[in-house]
């Protein structure tokens, strides 16, 4: 027989190269290639030999059918799948380890098993008592929901065989899966590769819907299976950060519905509850009256993010007063400085000057200029911004402000929100139709500096609430 060729395959990216190096050529990681043999290929001359049968061509025109979906009850999360999943497809739930991916996909099991459809969740984590004690802890330790603790592929589908698949299975997580149609390690690209592929098949051919549950490595990327990605119908994240208790699912792929819709969870004691107004959770902690902070709509890859800047300027007693940043680029922070001092006539130089983006964002677009220079600005003046505005646009060197990609998904985003107006360019056309938000648009950044002005005198010469009088 044949002997395999052995390869090395990238574990974060899934390229396969024929000798070992540090560094992976597909993705630039360091230490990511390891020895696999090829991922089940058959030696050519073990390949039943047939030769080919014409199958009918269709044409475009002709009968068609919505695809019959399964709503999970949870409503955010219908919103996500663009109306529930649709059976037959495979979705991929990626997030960060403790977001709370198993508990809101024990919650969706539930669900559907209290809607009298046959649930099943295999968890290739923890033991079956674990995710028991959850679910009592939950609530749900009365839905019907078949529990299994199993992490091949042939055991887990031999088990689903005798009283026929169910309409919703949940594989957590795709990583700790392992087929025996492939000699490699568990967790390795061949292995979650295989056993994903094997789960499509499965769905393909009884139209259940099956749910994987995928880990997120820190720079966002789904941990090795991001070969997985193109094998599944739709793509979800879950994430948030661990000092709010807010959570976002957001649609990375779709093949059945929107991309830009995202559903809000808040994590509570009694598991994840929906938000339906998401602007209360987001805004609750802003305060109409602070200055400083002004919230960019902003971009990561091709999904909408919202991020506060915030800025303080204070009066400086040092000969060459600080420049402190946070999450953006310090060089980024100077040029705008000296844009606002050389076109706007707004002097920083007797003033310390800290800028931050909250959440331990680091923001990279040029976009967020100008919601940088209206927190510079604002604070510097002591008048608050509107709390539920977003800004974005980049500003050049001669002061003005020049139009960012994807206007409509960033508005949509703050639509979602619940903020209402945006300042944005003047120039650049939105591509697609703009949610309901009252838009300003700016030609220049001393346009927005000298309304900035105005409001300030007109504060001054109101009397404070607060003032006693002498
Ligand atoms: P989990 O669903 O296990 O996360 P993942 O599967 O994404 O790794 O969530 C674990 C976190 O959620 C854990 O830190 C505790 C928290 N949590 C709650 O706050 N309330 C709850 O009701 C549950 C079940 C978990
Ligand atoms: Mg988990």
């Amino acid at each position: 027989m044949a002997k395999r060729a052995a390869q090395y395959v990238c574990q974060s990216c899934g390229s396969t190269f024929a000798r070992w190096s540090g560094r992976c050529d597909g993705c630039g990681a360091w230490n990511t290639l390891v020895e696999e043999t090829s991922a089940g290929d058959q030696p050519a001359s073990l390949a039943p030999k047939r030769s080919g049968r014409a199958v009918a061509l269709e044409t475009l025109i002709g009968p068609t059918e919505d695809a019959p979906r399964l709503a999970t009850g949870i409503a955010e999360f219908d919103r996500v799948t663009g109306g529930g999943l649709v059976e037959g497809s495979v979705v991929l739930v990626g997030g960060d380890p403790g977001i709370g991916k198993s508990t809101l996909l024990i919650q969706a099991a539930a669900r559907v098993a209290q809607m009298g459809a046959k649930s099943v969740y295999i968890s290739g984590e923890e033991a079956t008592a674990q995710v028991r004690l959850r679910a009592q802890r939950l609530g749900l330790a009365d839905a019907a929901v078949a529990l299994g603790a199993e992490t091949n592929i042939e055991d887990i589908l031999a088990t689903l065989k005798p009283d026929g698949p169910p309409r919703l299975l949940i594989i957590d997580s795709i990583q700790t899966m392992w087929t025996s149609a492939v000699d490699a390690a568990p967790g390795t690209v061949t292995q979650v590769r295989s056993s994903a592929q094997a789960l499509v098949r499965f769905a393909k051919r009884t139209g259940s819907a099956v749910i994987l549950v995928g880990h997120v490595t820190k720079d966002g990327q789904i941990a090795g299976p991001r070969v997985v990605e193109h094998l599944v119908d739709a793509v979800l994240y879950f994430e948030g950060d661990g000092g709010h208790a807010f959570r976002i699912l957001r649609t990375v792929k779709n093949r059945f519905g929107p991309t830009d819709e995202i559903g809000v969870f808040e994590m509570t004691g009694g598991g994840l509850k929906e938000v339906s107004n998401p602007s209360a959770l987001f805004l609750g902690d802003r305060n109409p009256e602070t200055t400083g902070t002004a919230v960019f709509a902003g971009m990561e890859g091709s999904r909408p993010v919202l991020v506060e800047i915030q800025a303080l300027v204070a009066p400086s007693p040092l000969a060459t007063p600080r420049r402190a940043v946070v999450g953006w680029d310090s060089a980024r922070l100077s040029m705008l400085l000296a844009v606002l001092d050389a076109h706007c006539g707004v002097r920083f130089s007797g003033h310390d000057v800290y800028l931050n983006v909250a959440g331990g964002f680091r923001l990279s677009e040029p976009a967020a200029d100008l919601a940088a220079a209206a927190a510079l600005v604002s604070s510097l003046t002591q008048v608050p911004l509107p709390v539920d505005r977003v800004y974005f646009g980049e500003i050049s060197l001669s002061g003005a402000v020049r139009p960012a990609g994807f206007a409509t998904l960033r508005l949509k985003e703050a639509d979602k929100l619940g903020f209402k107006s945006a300042t944005i360019s003047a120039t650049g056309a939105l591509d697609g139709e703009a949610p309901g938000l009252r838009i300003e648009r700016l030609e220049t950044l001393s346009a927005f500096v000298a309304e900035i002005a105005a409001q300030s005198v007109a504060r001054a010469d109101r009397p404070k609430d607060n003032e006693t009088a002498w």
